[in-house]
């Protein structure tokens, strides 16, 4: 009923939420936004009080704007999602004095500033960037709001007609960014394309800049002592075998074995999920027939459950050329500390893999991959709010999943949907940290430019990237476990035979016997033969499901244990706004008939029940407002957005470098 206007506020979330289309809202120090339903009820008093009258409108709130302000109403303003992030930062630059000590610097800078700022800071090791650009231009600007979460840095922009510094280092091009550090002097920063997204991006991996927060990775995170099982270096342009098996090891014999009897929709989810391995996991030939047994044994079942310790025996029956390795080795999926990756990662790992070989294929059904994943984490998945996000995902438009080639670009998407909301979380390995996927360095051509200058994926180009990573033939076999090599007969031989490098790989050989006495479902045994054990967050062999820590709980508790909670982490907590973009996104994602022709680029999270709640929560961040300062409310009869622009923390180091740069 309101198509073209929900695609204007579709692209309102990109801008604010997505930021440089890289990361979730990094300008949230900045500016917040909020969204309201004037057509809902529970609504009306809050759409009173601020005198809505009519929709879509827009209201901006300064900061120190008084608890009872109304906002400036603003007028015909722009409904895409450039225009309205220029908005934004035309808002924020319009602050007159006193600004709230947070504000960005988005001013220009002049070259004695920057002389200045240099002489001032020699003993300093931070980065100072430099963005050149025309006078028009935003790029700098938007730049300086992506960087604004980051430590070590400092972006400024400088205009054109700068002549002395633009000439000093021979800046030709604009826009472009040049860096200063001690080491390096002034260099130009090498990027794909001169542009907003390629820039913030090259930016928050330069050495030392970190999300504020975040610990800076340290090289001796690598460094293990003898109990831990050595760091593996690894190809980051490989996908690992070990990683694949030792993904069906973990949730085949320790997250089924949480279900000590199968059935119902548990049942049906396994059936699926060992269907589609059977069907598609492009292992070594022993591995296949230890699917395809364990599938036809399922087959066969006509019981409507099965007790774990039928499947596992089944799961478990070894001849020479049948056996299902009983090894945890992350490779590609290390974490450089053991609560990092692992598990979760391998999961994803597995099923794009899966969906690529069906995909290759040419399968009948391009659901059934998909659905075999969907079932498999609804009704498994150690991780609670894992399985929860993913059913939502799903349910918003997985069905319109049509064709192999929409089933590849729709878990790519919905990975990356996933990676954004996680980026500077902290589940997240700093070491890896979580990015739009694959990025400019993986992939160069899978990135391009709309003709504003905003990122834009190529299809097609990620499509055949895709194909390329998971598919079997790019599969690595190193650092495979020679423990797990033919059974006790076939042993000596194999020994005899095993390549050098797997020997060289220093991996020890487990007993057989051992191996062979080991109840599966033990939970010392999931981790005999694995020095590192499968992690979750937190999260270890848990027998029970009701025992199991859920990723987002484990993180609340962590956090709240070793960090008293500052005044951010208090706002974040209480922060009302991502769930009514939750509802706004969803019907418009259900809008979106295509489901994909919009959504790759936008990060839709799930549907919250509670939408109601976060009024009332927005009403007490109002009162509260020592911190707050500039909303604007955006409504529309059925999808409504505000933005509320906070400048409510003192980045310290930011402050200080200000000074540095009147
Ligand atoms: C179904 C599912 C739902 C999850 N939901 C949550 C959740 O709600 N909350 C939570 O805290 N954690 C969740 N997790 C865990 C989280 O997504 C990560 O798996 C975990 O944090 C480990 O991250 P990682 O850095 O190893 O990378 P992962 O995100 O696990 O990715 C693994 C590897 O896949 C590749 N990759 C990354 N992005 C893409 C992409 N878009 N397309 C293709 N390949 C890609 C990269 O090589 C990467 O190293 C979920 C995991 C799964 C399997
Ligand atoms: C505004 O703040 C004052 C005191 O700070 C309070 O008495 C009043 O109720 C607040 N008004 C609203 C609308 O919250
Ligand atoms: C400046 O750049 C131009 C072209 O990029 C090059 O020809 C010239 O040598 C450069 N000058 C200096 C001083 O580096
Ligand atoms: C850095 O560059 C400037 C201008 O290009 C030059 O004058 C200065 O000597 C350089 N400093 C170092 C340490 O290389
Ligand atoms: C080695 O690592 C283990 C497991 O992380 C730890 O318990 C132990 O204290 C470490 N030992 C040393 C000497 O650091
Ligand atoms: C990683 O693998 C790629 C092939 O996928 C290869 O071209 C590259 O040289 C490898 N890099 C290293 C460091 O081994
Ligand atoms: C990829 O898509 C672009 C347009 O989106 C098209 O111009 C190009 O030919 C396509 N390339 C391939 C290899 O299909």
């Amino acid at each position: 009923m309101c198509g073209v206007a929900a695609a204007a506020v579709r692209a309102v979330l990109c801008c604010v939420l997505v930021g440089s289309g890289a990361v979730r809202a990094e300008w949230k120090l900045a500016v917040h936004l909020a969204a309201i339903d004037c057509a809902n009820e529970n609504n009306r008093e809050v759409c009173i009080r601020f005198a809505i009258t009519g929709y879509p409108s827009l209201r901006f709130f300064p900061a120190f704007s008084s608890n009872d302000s109304t906002g400036e109403n603003i007028r015909g303003f722009s409904r895409d999602v450039t225009g309205l992030r220029h908005l934004i930062i035309d808002k924020l630059e319009s602050h007159k004095n006193p600004a709230p000590p947070a504000c960005p610097p988005l001013e220009t800078t002049s070259t004695q500033e920057i002389d200045s700022y240099l002489e001032e800071s020699r003993e300093h090791n931070h980065n100072l960037a430099v963005v050149f650009e025309e006078d028009n231009s935003y790029v700098g600007r938007e730049v300086i709001l992506d960087m604004l979460q980051y430590v070590n840095i400092m972006v400024r922009r400088v205009l054109r007609s700068e002549e002395e510094l633009v000439n000093r280092l021979n800046v030709t091009e604009f826009p472009s960014v040049y860096v200063y550090n001690k080491q390096s002097n002034f260099t130009r920063l090498p990027v794909l394309r001169d542009a907003r997204a390629f820039y913030s991006y090259a930016l928050q991996r330069l050495p030392g800049v970190v999300r504020e927060g975040k610990p800076y990775p340290e090289v001796t995170d690598f460094v293990r002592n003898q109990t831990e099982e050595q760091w593996i270096p690894f190809n980051k342009t490989r996908v690992y075998m070990s990683d694949l098996e030792s993904a069906l090891h973990y949730s085949l014999r320790v997250e089924v074995a949480s279900h000590t009897v199968i059935k119902g929709e548990a049942l049906t989810a396994l059936k699926g999920y060992i269907s589609v391995l059977d069907k598609y996991f492009p292992g070594r030939p022993p591995v296949k027939n230890a699917l395809k047994a364990v599938n036809n044994w399922l087959k066969e079942q006509k019981k409507t459950s099965i007790m774990y310790s039928e499947f596992s025996a089944a799961l478990n029956t070894k001849t020479t050329d049948s056996y299902l390795p009983e090894v945890v080795r992350w490779v590609g999926c290390q974490g450089s500390k053991k609560q990092y990756r692992g598990y979760p990662c391998s999961m994803w790992t597995l099923f794009h893999t899966l969906i690529i070989q069906a995909a290759e294929a040419g399968s009948k059904d391009p659901q059934e991959v998909l659905q075999a994943m969907r079932h498999y984490v609804g009704s498994f998945f150690g991780c609670r709010p894992c399985a929860d996000h993913f059913e939502a995902m799903a349910q918003e438009n997985m069905d319109h999943v049509t064709t192999h080639t929409v089933a590849v670009l729709w878990l790519w998407s919905r990975h990356n949907r996933v990676n954004a909301r996680l980026a500077g979380e902290l589940s997240e390995d700093p070491h890896f940290p979580k990015v739009q996927w694959p990025p400019p360095d993986l992939c160069p051509s899978c990135h391009t430019l709309k003709s504003n200058g905003d990122h834009a994926w190529v299809q097609n180009k990620t499509l055949a990237f895709l194909r390329n990573y998971y598919s079997a033939q790019h599969l690595s076999n190193d650092f495979l476990s020679v423990s797990v090599e033919p059974p006790v007969i076939e042993r000596r031989k194999a020994r005899e035979t095993a390549p050098n490098r797997e020997q060289e790989a220093g991996q020890e050989v487990v007993d057989e016997e051992d191996e062979l006495n080991e109840a599966p479902q033990d939970e010392k045994s999931a981790s005999y033969a694995s020095p590192r054990k499968p992690s979750i967050v937190g999260l270890r062999h848990h027998q029970f499901r009701e025992d199991i820590v859920d990723l987002d709980a484990f993180i609340i508790q962590h956090y709240k244990a070793k960090a008293p909670l500052s005044r951010r982490d208090m706002e974040d907590e209480v922060e009302p706004l991502p769930q009514s973009m939750r509802r706004t996104r969803r019907d418009l994602a259900a809008l979106d008939a295509k489901g994909l022709a919009l959504g790759l680029e936008v990060e839709p999270e799930p549907y919250d029940q509670s939408r109601t709640h976060w009024m009332s929560v927005l009403s007490v961040g109002f009162s509260r407002l020592d911190v707050s300062l500039c909303v604007a409310f955006y409504l529309l009869s059925v999808l409504c957005i505000a933005t509320m622009c906070l400048y409510f923390r003192v980045k310290r180091r930011q402050r200080r470098t200000k000074l540095a740069l009147p």
